[in-house]
């Protein structure tokens, strides 16, 4: 079967990870470039993580280096969200940052350089390639491709579907209707939205549903794989925060990997029920800055519908493709 040519559009990030691994693993997609952006933790360490994520996973692909800042940073810096305000101005910086590994694992040095051209001109080169065929998986904030689109006026109609991990149609996780992703850098998601390719948005309402138990991560580690160190390192973060007393409650045995969830449809459409709607984002309001308006029953708002949204997830189904992507990486029999 052809591959289908993927670019992976990324800020990693743990969940991010998961995403890249099934990239690999389901066999399906010709990763044709990885691109790293500002989000989970400042661009000098997703780069880092993309690269050793391209080198641990064995992925033959161009890892080219994207944006360090979403295109307009506007309100979101007066925030008085805790959250928020714990990312801001942290080390003296005023950036987003969680920073650091992920999952704490030390992999191992990389064996490849970064491409010479940056992300938004690797996306144009390959989509050019790809002749209307690529794909785009973004699981982090897409200031990159708002780039790519802006400097290339004629990519656009080049690129066959893009699948978001962002938004929400209900709650947020950073402000109360603030998803990560598009609150990083919401006038990228806008911007991408309004050149109409098909857009498929898998919010938070869709990949709350698609946790993992302490039991299923458990699984995924003890399997005999060569990213197994990875996944046990994954798996000890999730109990030492069940037995954290100021973690959530809600996340405890148990977590979300919300990028996972966007791959998983990309490899299975049938994962996941979506609706044909219209999806706005606030860009001015100080309290509800970020959030992605869905209009939950078609035609309250004016214009036509602009994405397709995740709502109800098979999670079964979403755990089969996890661990089938997985098996590719099972250790050759001795
Ligand atoms: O809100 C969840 C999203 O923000 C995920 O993509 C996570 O990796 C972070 O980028
Ligand atoms: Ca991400």
């Amino acid at each position: 079967m052809k591959k289908v040519p993927l670019i992976i559009d990324t800020d990693p990030g743990g969940d991010d990870a998961i995403a890249i691994m099934m990239a690999k693993g389901c066999g399906m997609f010709d990763i044709r470039a990885i691109c790293p952006v500002n989000g989970n933790s400042p661009l000098r360490d997703t780069k880092r993580n993309a690269m050793d994520l391209a080198c641990y996973y064995d992925i033959d692909t161009r890892v080219a280096v994207g944006a360090n800042q979403p295109l307009y940073r506007g309100l979101i810096t007066n925030s008085n969200f805790k959250r928020v305000a714990k990312m801001l101005k942290k080390d003296g910086e005023d950036d987003f940052q969680y920073g650091g590994q992920m999952f704490d694992f030390a992999f191992p040095a990389p064996t490849k350089e970064f491409d010479p051209l940056p992300a938004w001109d690797v996306i144009y080169e390959e989509a050019v390639k790809a002749k209307g065929e690529l794909v785009i998986l973004a699981i982090g904030p897409l200031t990159n491709l708002a780039l790519a689109l802006g400097k290339y006026s004629d990519l656009a109609p080049l690129i066959k579907e893009i699948v978001v991990m962002g938004g929400s149609a209900y709650a947020g996780n950073h402000t109360p209707v603030g998803e990560f992703n598009v609150l990083i850098d919401p006038w990228a998601f806008a911007m991408v939205l309004k050149w109409g390719i098909p857009f498929k948005m898998v919010g938070l309402d869709a990949t709350a549903q698609a946790y993992h138990t302490l039991d299923e991560l458990k699984e995924m580690a003890d399997m005999d794989t060569t990213i197994a160190p990875m996944l046990k390192t994954a798996y000890d973060g999730v109990v030492a925060r069940s037995n954290d007393p100021n973690f959530p409650p809600h996340l405890k045995g148990r977590t979300v990997y919300h990028d996972a969830l966007a791959m998983a449809c990309l490899i299975d459409p049938e994962v996941c029920s979506f609706r044909h709607t219209r999806v706005e984002v606030e860009l001015s309001s100080p309290i509800a800055f970020g959030q992605t308006v869905v209009d939950k029953r078609p035609a309250l708002t004016a214009g036509e519908p602009n994405c397709l949204v995740a709502q109800k997830v098979d999670r079964e189904r979403y755990l089969e493709i996890v661990l089938r992507c997985l098996e590719a990486f099972k250790k050759e029999e001795k």
